[in-house]
């Protein structure tokens, strides 16, 4: 696969489809543009949405991370609260020890990093409850971060891309998966110089300011919308002709039966 032109093409598709399920915490913001509190607070909305995001599906998400903003509305507010609130919050979602991981998260960041939440993937592995997902979400999404982040949608997408025919769950798939996943993030865009050569908006502006957090949101979205586990809408996939496991199968549909 030709990664250049796989991430023009995943990341021009997400543009257009971004905002239309109206997710709150999908806000495009050039974090180098925000006070170290508003970025701890941009991450920890996107660490609470991924969290839920984990086992839920986006549409029942939405209301709950509302709600939960509301009662608690930073890591610091978070941090105060105890088991009983959290989960009262929490009640309809399922998966309880989601609520609790975000809650020992809250305290370690209060107790051990003086209420700022780390901005690399290795610093957020420090989290109580944030596993490799986790880190790889929010430092891409809210800190525009180089990092990878894989869940079942993402090794799908992957391994057919790639025409990977592997069992998902074997753990040198997911070795693979993980490491091509972090070849494929691409950079966050260099700030422009104030340039009179008129600019190459068709390379440069796709994905905004945080292409990290665009193509990974890319990704999980094209597992969620096309690249389905069953019944996959290949005709109409924006990597439709890039991807190995579609060529592949059109190849043996043109070839004649062996034997038969
Ligand atoms: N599922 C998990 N994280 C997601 C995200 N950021 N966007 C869409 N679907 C998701």
């Amino acid at each position: 696969i030709e990664a250049v032109v796989v991430q023009k093409k995943l990341l021009a598709w997400f543009d257009g489809v971004k905002e239309k399920r109206g997710m709150p915490w999908r806000k495009e913001v050039d974090p180098k543009t925000l006070s170290q509190k508003e970025r701890t607070q941009r991450g920890y909305e996107v660490w609470v949405s991924e969290i839920m995001l984990q086992q839920t599906q986006v549409a029942t998400v939405i209301p709950y991370w509302k709600k939960w903003m509301e009662k608690f509305p930073t890591v610091k507010a978070l941090a105060k609260a105890d088991i009983e609130e959290v989960n009262e919050v929490w009640k309809g979602l399922g998966y309880y020890s989601r609520a609790k991981r975000l809650l020992d998260g809250a305290k370690t960041v209060m107790e051990k990093h003086d209420g700022v939440l780390p901005e690399t993937a290795e610093g957020l592995l420090d989290i109580d409850g944030i596993g490799p997902y986790s880190a790889g979400s929010i430092s891409s999404i809210a800190f525009a971060q180089r990092s990878p982040m894989v869940d079942g949608n993402v090794t799908r997408v992957l391994s057919r891309l790639t025409a990977f025919h592997a069992p998902a769950a074997a753990k040198a798939t997911t070795s693979y998966i993980w490491a091509l996943a972090d070849v494929l993030v691409p950079p966050q865009p260099k700030k422009k110089k104030a340039s009179t050569e008129g600019g190459d908006s068709s390379t440069l502006e796709v994905g905004g300011l945080n292409k990290p957090g665009a193509w990974n949101q890319g990704l999980m979205e094209l597992g969620a919308t096309m690249c389905t586990p069953k019944n996959p809408n290949c005709a109409e996939c924006p990597l439709n002709d890039e991807c190995l496991a579609y060529a592949e199968a059109r190849h043996v549909a043109h070839r004649p039966v062996a034997n038969g």
